[in-house]
């Protein structure tokens, strides 16, 4: 399939899915993640994290994975891997994420979960892992390194994050379909290698939101790299700094025109998100006065609306046991659900000789 057809037909299931949510969330187990690479910005908080709140408050046990291994995909080094899994937890707990009902991990804290790696390279080829188009974009976005042996296979180790711990749903970006394609492949290929057909995993599927995705400030693609963001832990001013330094265009009238205006376009979408109207009817009140009072506006909605995740944010930066025992509490139940996973597939490819009596 073409990665377009993926992509619509993805989308159309993901209708029918949010249905059968809606009916039965104790059916599904959702699955997602980051890498702790830098501060969650605007971007993650309406293309993704918004989404995982929700299925969260809708009754769906969702399991998030902090993704420390996949850092050494495309560097050298983790980096200040402590500070920056704190920050991130912080996020997600400012943004509303409940660890007494959800599950937040490192996947290098748990050894059942790696181990999984091992019988899934085994169901892959070398060209499957080499088509895979976000790996190609994430090699041609680095030409002077040669490409490694983990930027090739992270998407069998994010197969054995989904798989590991359960996954059905994974919502992610349309990046991340690959990714799933993949871990789907996986779990179809192992239940008929290892396991006779019998469904020792479920094929998980991608659940995709169709909130247009926000630009940069720059009118880049917005990402942790290019500081291009507005992060979600910005204070007010830094806010409106970065809102004031946005690039614009020279026409004065504010228009929404998603194709002739983008960078107009992108600042009028995110004052949208932050508020009650559409973009079209902020555009509208606007009209000629200009790209200075849409500025105005697109930072107090920003800071309006970001203030109580703030403040959140700040009261539990206070409690840094909070985070400690999220994260040890998150990664226990992570455990317990890979070692049951990997006691499955052992069984299936009857591995269990050392525990077998005679
Ligand atoms: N690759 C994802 C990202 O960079 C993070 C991730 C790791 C992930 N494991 C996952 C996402 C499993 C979904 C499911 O954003």
């Amino acid at each position: 399939m073409k990665n377009s057809d993926t992509y619509a037909s993805s989308l159309a299931r993901s209708g029918a899915l949010e249905t059968a949510i809606a009916a039965d969330p104790g059916r599904f187990r959702v699955l997602t993640g980051d890498r702790p690479t830098g501060a969650l910005h605007l971007g993650h908080y309406f293309g993704t994290l918004q989404n995982r709140v929700r299925l969260q408050d809708a009754g769906v046990e969702t399991c998030i994975v902090i993704a420390d291994y996949q850092v050494v995909t495309d560097r050298d080094g983790v980096g200040d891997l402590s500070s920056a899994v704190h920050d991130l937890v912080l996020d997600y707990l400012a943004t509303g994420i409940d660890p007494t009902r959800s599950t937040i991990f490192p996947h290098s804290a748990i050894p059942a979960l790696n181990q999984l790696i091992v019988p899934f390279l085994s169901l892959v080829t070398d060209a499957e892992l080499r088509r895979n188009p976000t790996v190609k974009a994430e090699a041609e976005a680095m030409p002077d390194r040669p490409l490694g042996g983990l930027l090739l296979t992270y998407p069998v180790h994010q197969a054995a994050d989904i798989l590991a711990c359960g996954g059905t749903l994974v919502p992610v970006g349309k990046d991340q379909l690959p990714h799933v394609e993949m871990t789907r492949l996986i779990a179809r290929r192992f239940n008929d290698r290892y396991a006779d057909g019998h469904a020792v995993f479920a094929e998980p599927e991608p659940l995709l939101t169709d909130t247009p995705l926000l630009s940069g400030l720059d009118g880049h693609k917005m990402s942790k790299s290019r500081h291009n963001g507005i992060e979600l832990r910005a204070t007010a001013d830094e806010t409106a700094r970065l809102i004031r330094r946005a690039k614009t265009d020279a026409i004065r009238t504010i228009t929404y025109e998603p194709e002739a205006r983008p960078e107009v376009a992108n600042l009028l979408r995110l004052a949208a998100l932050c508020s009650d109207e559409t973009p079209e009817q902020i555009a509208v009140s606007i009209g000629d006065k200009g790209s200075g009072v849409l500025k105005q506006i697109v930072t107090d909605a920003v800071n309006g609306y970001f203030a109580p995740l703030r403040t959140r944010r700040a009261h539990i930066a206070a409690h840094p046991d909070h985070i400690a025992s999220t994260l040890r509490d998150g990664v226990a139940r992570a455990t317990e659900l890979a070692e049951l996973t990997l006691d499955r597939v052992r069984t299936a490819m009857d591995m269990q000789y050392l525990t077998t009596t005679r």
